[in-house]
């Protein structure tokens, strides 16, 4: 088969469009000020975490990648003896929010012992969709084909393709980006889309010594304070904002009774900005913040919870030998 033949990407409608100016208009306006993550990730700020992921301070992905080495293996065994797989079907790796890195490979390789692989990357951004597609598929010239869906993973899990068997990815724990009631909406909807021999992966942070955590988010390099900033960089181009990005310092701690980490951007000194696009000029006091993103960490109880509030069961739990990360692999509740 070509290449071209191996290859769908489809693009749901609007996926693109940017929530960004109303997310503005009510964060900005509202007490505590927020922005969401999301806007974080323009391509700058893409490239922002990416350095983030090298820093020493930050283990997050590299505990998560050596944990998947590990058992990728056993999770593709548990998924492959969930799907009865007729006559060579495929196994459909769906990764929500494609980061096609190394993570891609490890579930890749693990599952072509059993089947075929089709891989569906569901993303946003179609340029990088695009770009990991085209990657893999040259790295994989056998049983792997792709069908990329270039769509909102929030609320396009009903256009995933009809599929005999599924191992659904969350990984790098951007699943602690949302509050406890948005993770279980979230992972219902999730359970939703899946059929019964269909299985979920998702990579959780885990709550450790609270100076770990702080030092994760506060780099020496100060990258993650560049990649804060960022978002008002973002809504300066976007939204015709001048907000001056020097007046803000980066604020990231780890609140242990809250178990996650809090981001802010702090005024240094009284700042005004004028947003064009929005008609709206923001006054802040020296001292107030802007909450542009929370980062929860788990313990495996939590996750059992959580799971069954969404109506998944935990089938299996693995943990980094560090007790820094864990991969949850679950299927839909019976009944
Ligand atoms: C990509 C959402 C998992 O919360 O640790 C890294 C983003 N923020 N440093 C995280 C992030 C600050 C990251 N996630």
């Amino acid at each position: 088969m070509t290449r071209a033949a191996r290859c769908t990407i489809e693009v749901v409608a609007d996926a693109g469009r940017s929530t960004l100016a109303d997310d503005v208009r009510v964060g900005l306006t509202l007490r505590p000020r927020t922005l969401p993550p999301k806007h974080l990730y323009d391509a700058r700020g893409a490239a922002l975490f990416e350095r983030i992921t090298r820093t020493p301070e930050y283990y997050v992905t590299r505990t998560e990648q050596g944990l998947l080495d590990e058992v990728a293996p056993e999770i593709a065994a548990s998924v492959a003896r969930a799907y009865r797989h007729i006559n060579g079907a495929p196994t459909d790796l769906v990764e929500l929010g494609s980061g096609a890195g190394r993570k891609t490979r490890a579930l890749i390789e693990a599952l072509q012992r059993h089947t075929p692989v089709r891989y569906v990357p569901f993303d946003v951004s179609g340029e990088m969709l695009r770009a990991s597609a085209e990657r893999l598929l040259s790295e994989y010239p056998e049983r792997f084909t792709v069908h990329g869906l270039v769509a909102d993973y929030t609320r396009d899990l009903a256009r995933l393709p009809p599929s005999s068997g599924r191992l659904v990815a969350f990984l790098g724990s951007t699943i602690g980006n949302f509050t406890e009631e948005g993770a279980v909406a979230f992972l219902a909807g999730v359970a939703r889309a899946m059929s019964g021999a269909d299985r979920l992966l998702v990579g959780f942070d885990l709550v450790k010594a609270p100076a770990v955590i702080d030092a994760a988010y506060n780099d020496a390099e100060g990258i993650t304070a560049a990649f804060n900033r960022n978002v008002l960089v973002v809504v300066n181009r976007e939204l015709d904002a001048d907000f001056d990005v020097d007046a803000f310092a980066h604020c990231a701690r780890y609140v242990p009774e809250r178990a996650r980490v809090e981001m802010h951007l702090q005024a240094t000194r009284d700042v005004e900005a004028r947003i064009g696009a929005l008609g709206l000029s923001v006054r802040m006091p020296e001292g107030e913040a802007i909450r542009t993103e929370i980062s929860r960490k788990f313990t495996e109880p939590r996750v059992r919870t959580l799971y069954a509030r969404a109506g998944l069961a935990l089938e299996r739990w693995f943990e980094s030998p560090d007790g820094y990360f864990g991969l949850a692999l679950g299927a839909r509740m019976e009944g």
